[in-house]
């Protein structure tokens, strides 16, 4: 039965044979792929989540963004030793600058980095490692890694911040051994002392 199938008449309305629930069939696919890709990404998400670690910080994280930089141990950012071979490093991430702008850890260390921000949303990735975080005021972002390979690693701002986007940065030096890394933190220290009191 194909009777419903009439030639196209220019003095009739338009045929409506081609159109499904009053919608193109064309859009209709469309929108069936739309769908499809929203099903996709939510499943990715919820994969990540679940198994890759990929997540939000908690409450556990939360600070005031107004006060935090005043009170321990934020009040100090840096890299402490917490046990054996484990550290743990603070970093502020402010418009538009890192504190500090350089870990020296000793070959081996496994350090847990906190960052957060006083002011804007910024990034925090450290070159050829699995530390990407978003930093959000109000927020305690952390990754741990284990850092068992000798060199200099940049960090960067990764979420554009504004102007000086592009001068957020610093360094995470591997070095041989704690002794050394002392030496090197004394040498950025005196280099520090001489520019001036800094903040
Ligand atoms: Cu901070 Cu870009």
């Amino acid at each position: 039965m194909t009777s419903t199938i009439d030639p196209p008449d220019a003095s009739g309305p338009p045929p409506e044979t081609k159109l499904s629930m009053g919608i193109d069939p064309v859009e209709k696919a469309w929108m069936r792929i739309s769908i499809a890709l929203l099903v996709v990404f939510a499943g990715i998400i919820t994969l990540a989540g679940f198994t890759m670690g990929f997540e939000v910080p908690g409450d556990d994280g939360e600070l005031d963004p107004a006060t935090f930089l005043t009170e321990e141990p934020w009040a100090s950012p840096g890299l402490r030793e917490i046990a054996e071979g484990e550290y743990e490093a603070y970093v502020i991430a402010r418009a538009w600058s890192f504190e500090p702008r350089e870990l020296v850890v000793p070959l081996g260390a496994k350090v847990t980095i906190y960052v957060s921000s006083p002011d804007l949303q910024h990034g925090f990735k450290i070159t050829d490692t699995n530390i990407n975080m978003q930093v959000v005021p109000g927020q305690v972002s952390t990754l741990t890694h284990t850092f068992d390979e000798l060199g200099e690693f940049p960090y960067i701002c990764n979420e554009y911040c504004g102007t000086a986007h592009a001068q957020m940065y610093g360094t995470v030096t591997v070095v041989a051994s704690l002794d050394e890394a002392e030496d090197a933190a004394a040498d950025t220290q005196a280099d520090t002392a001489s520019e001036g009191d800094g903040q």
